[in-house]
C-alpha cells in the first residue's frame, strides 16, 4: 500500500473495513464460509458490527434467507447492497453459471429485497452493482462474464428511474478495471473454485497482465492495477451521503483505462 492510501485508509478507519467503519452494519456474504466468517470477525474485532451468512448465491432459497437476515440485523430494515460476487470461467461461448451469478443473482436479490427498499421513510437507500471493463467494452474469450456485466447497468438504470421518484433511491453501477485480488492474481499461483464437481481455475497468465511489454500496464494510465482499498473506497464514495446527487451511473474504476 502507499502512503496515500494508508493515509486514507486510516482516516476512513479502515482496520474495522470502509463501509463498517462508517458505521454500517455488514452482512457478508460469500461462498467461501471460512472467507466470510474470517471478515466478520476481523470487523467485530475491530469494533465494527457484522455477521457472516454465507452460502451459494446461486441457490434461490438462500437469496431468501441471506435478504431475511440482513433485514433482521438491519432492525427491520435494509439501506445498502453490493452486488459484488464473481468467478470467472473464461471461455468463447456458453457457460451459463457465469451469466447467472453474474446477471441473474444481481436481478433476484435485488427482486427479494424490494419490500426494503422504496420505502417512504426517508432514510438514504442504494443499490450499487459491480460491473467490469468487460461489461461496457468487451473482451475477446469473455462472452459469458462480458454479456451478464453488461446486463447488470441496464438494471442499475431501471432501478435508478423505477424507485428514484417518490422514494429516493439510488442505484449505481461501480465497473473496474484491473483490481489486484484472487480474480486477477497470476494463473501460475494456480487457484480454484469447484463448480458441480469441476475444479475451474482463477486468475490470469502473468504474461498477459503486464500487456505492452517494455512498459508494463501501458493500456493502463495510471501504469499500476488497483488496490482492493481503491475498489472499496469506489463503493463506499458511491453509498456514502457524498454521492446524494448521483443516480444511475456507471462509474469506471481503471486508472484510466478505456477512457
Ligand atoms: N479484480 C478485478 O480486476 C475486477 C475487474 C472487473 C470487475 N471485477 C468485479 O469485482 C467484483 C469483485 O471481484 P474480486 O476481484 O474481488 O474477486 P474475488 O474472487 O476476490 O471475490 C469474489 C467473491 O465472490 C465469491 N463468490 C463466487 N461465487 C459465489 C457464489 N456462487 N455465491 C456466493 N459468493 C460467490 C467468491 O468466493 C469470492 O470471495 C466482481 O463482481 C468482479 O466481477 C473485478
Amino acid at each position: 500500500m502507499s502512503d496515500s492510501i494508508k493515509q486514507i485508509a486510516n482516516q476512513l478507519n479502515y482496520p474495522k473495513g470502509l463501509l463498517a467503519g462508517q458505521g454500517a452494519r455488514v452482512i457478508v456474504s460469500d461462498i467461501d464460509a471460512a472467507k466470510a466468517s474470517d471478515v466478520a470477525n476481523k470487523i467485530r474485532g475491530n469494533g465494527g458490527e457484522a455477521v457472516a451468512v454465507p452460502e451459494d448465491l446461486l441457490r434461490d432459497e438462500y437469496i431468501k434467507e441471506l435478504v431475511g437476515k440482513a433485514a433482521e440485523f438491519g432492525g427491520g430494515k435494509i439501506h445498502i447492497i453490493v452486488n459484488n460476487a464473481s468467478f470467472t470461467w473464461d471461455a468463447v461461448i456458453h457457460k451459463d453459471t457465469i451469466v447467472a451469478l453474474h446477471a441473474t443473482v444481481p436481478f433476484k436479490l435485488v427482486r427479494e429485497a424490494a419490500p426494503y427498499f422504496p420505502t417512504k421513510d426517508g432514510e438514504p437507500r442504494n443499490i450499487v452493482n459491480i460491473s467490469s471493463t468487460s461489461g461496457l467494452h468487451g473482451n475477446a474469450g469473455q462472452i459469458n462474464y462480458a454479456m451478464a456485466k453488461a446486463r447488470v447497468v441496464g438494471l442499475t438504470k431501471t432501478i435508478a428511474k423505477e424507485w428514484g421518484p417518490g422514494f429516493g433511491v439510488r442505484a449505481n453501477t461501480v465497473a473496474f478495471g484491473h483490481i489486484e485480488t484472487r480474480l486477477t492474481a497470476n494463473k501460475e499461483a494456480r487457484t480454484f473454485v469447484e463448480v458441480d464437481g469441476q475444479k475451474i481455475p482463477l486468475g490470469i497468465p502473468e504474461k498477459q497482465k503486464k500487456a505492452g511489454g517494455v512498459v508494463p500496464y501501458v493500456d493502463i494510465p495510471l501504469r499500476r492495477p488497483g488496490s482492493t482499498t481503491e475498489a472499496v473506497s469506489a463503493i463506499l464514495a458511491i453509498a456514502s451521503p457524498l454521492s446524494s446527487y448521483i443516480s444511475g451511473q456507471t462509474i469506471s474504476v481503471t486508472g484510466g483505462r478505456n477512457m
